[in-house]
């Protein structure tokens, strides 16, 4: 006689629950996506299984996937793809459309970096927390600090420039990015040199993060960068175990609170008055 568990239980229920809304919702279809498999139990929870990627084949595939559907599943169908191919399932049938939300730093609202929401949300499904945020830390504090994009794609998509006008972007968030970018090479946030941009940078997130991950995996991983020394400073007085603890992140301050950071449109003289 079959000897039902808890947790087989349990999971027997929630698939039964899962399939009641599924067609109650829409009637038809819903059944096959929950039917519960032996390999859908082995994949319910985090992390997936990993294994080694070529940081320069997933960056390759990040631009392809960049000219399909933007930054942030740029980065992050790089990864899934390049793992269903090493992996298999259930890489293989991850809907990695799912990230398409996060262009122009979710849907143009230009808060966080697309290529850096993706890049974050792949890490997440292949590392433990502690390691996942190790990575992330790494990789948005290099985004920060370096100047970028250094990829270069064997057929240029959107504009094909040489050299290619590199910035530095002093934060993870897609406006601050964009906008230093543009000021720094002159064209356009809404260009095709600019879009040429963000899929290099995407490429280089991609590379980037493999890198990193592949670090972890054989436990090579050694953090580079920190927060620079001002950023840190101001966290001294103002986040977490600080005196005034009025505020909190990672970003660097000065970007926005001082005046080699973020313009005042009332110092600039003959700005339209708004
Ligand atoms: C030595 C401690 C200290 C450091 C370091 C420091 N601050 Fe402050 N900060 C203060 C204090 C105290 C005030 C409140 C002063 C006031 O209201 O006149 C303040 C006020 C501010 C305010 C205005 C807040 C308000 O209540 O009006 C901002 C914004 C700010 N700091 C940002 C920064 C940034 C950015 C840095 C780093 C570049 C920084 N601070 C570094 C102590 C510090
Ligand atoms: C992307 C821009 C940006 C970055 C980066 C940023 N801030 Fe701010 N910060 C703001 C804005 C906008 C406010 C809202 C208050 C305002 O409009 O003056 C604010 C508010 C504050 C306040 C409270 C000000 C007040 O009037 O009470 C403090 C303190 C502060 N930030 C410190 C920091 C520190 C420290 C960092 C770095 C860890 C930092 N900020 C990074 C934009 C930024």
């Amino acid at each position: 006689m079959a000897v039902i568990t808890r947790r087989g239980f349990l999971e027997m229920v929630g698939a039964l629950a899962v399939a009641a809304v599924g067609l109650g919702c829409s009637g038809r279809n819903q059944t096959a996506m929950v039917t519960p498999t032996p390999k859908g139990e082995m994949f319910s929870s985090l992390p997936w299984p990993y294994k080694k990627l070529d940081p320069d084949k997933v960056a390759d595939l990040a631009y392809e996937s960049y000219m399909k559907h933007h930054c942030m599943y740029g980065v992050f169908n790089a990864v899934v793809k390049s793992l269903a191919e090493k992996v298999g399932y259930p890489y293989t049938v991850f809907p990695t459309e799912l990230a398409i939300y996060g262009k122009g730093g979710v849907v143009g609202w230009a808060t966080l970096c697309g290529a850096l929401n993706g890049a974050a949300m792949a890490t997440y499904l292949v590392l433990p927390e502690k390691e996942a945020d190790k990575v992330i830390n790494e990789l948005y504090a290099w985004y920060e600090y370096s100047e970028l994009p250094n990829y270069i794609p064997k057929k240029p998509v959107k504009a094909d420039l040489n050299p290619f006008p590199k910035s530095v972007a002093n934060s993870p968030l897609c406006h601050v990015s964009v906008s230093n970018w543009c000021k720094a090479s002159g064209y356009k946030a809404f260009s095709a040199e600019r879009a040429e941009r963000c899929g290099r940078l995407t490429a280089d997130v991609a590379k980037k993060l493999t890198e990193l991950i592949n670090s972890v995996y054989d436990g090579s991983f050694v953090p580079k960068y920190s927060l620079d020394k001002r950023t840190m400073t101001c966290r001294g007085c103002h986040c977490k175990e600080s005196a005034l603890q009025n505020t909190r992140g990672k970003m660097v301050c000065w970007e926005c609170h001082t005046k080699e950071g973020a313009k005042h449109i009332e110092d600039l003289e003959g700005h339209p008055k708004v």
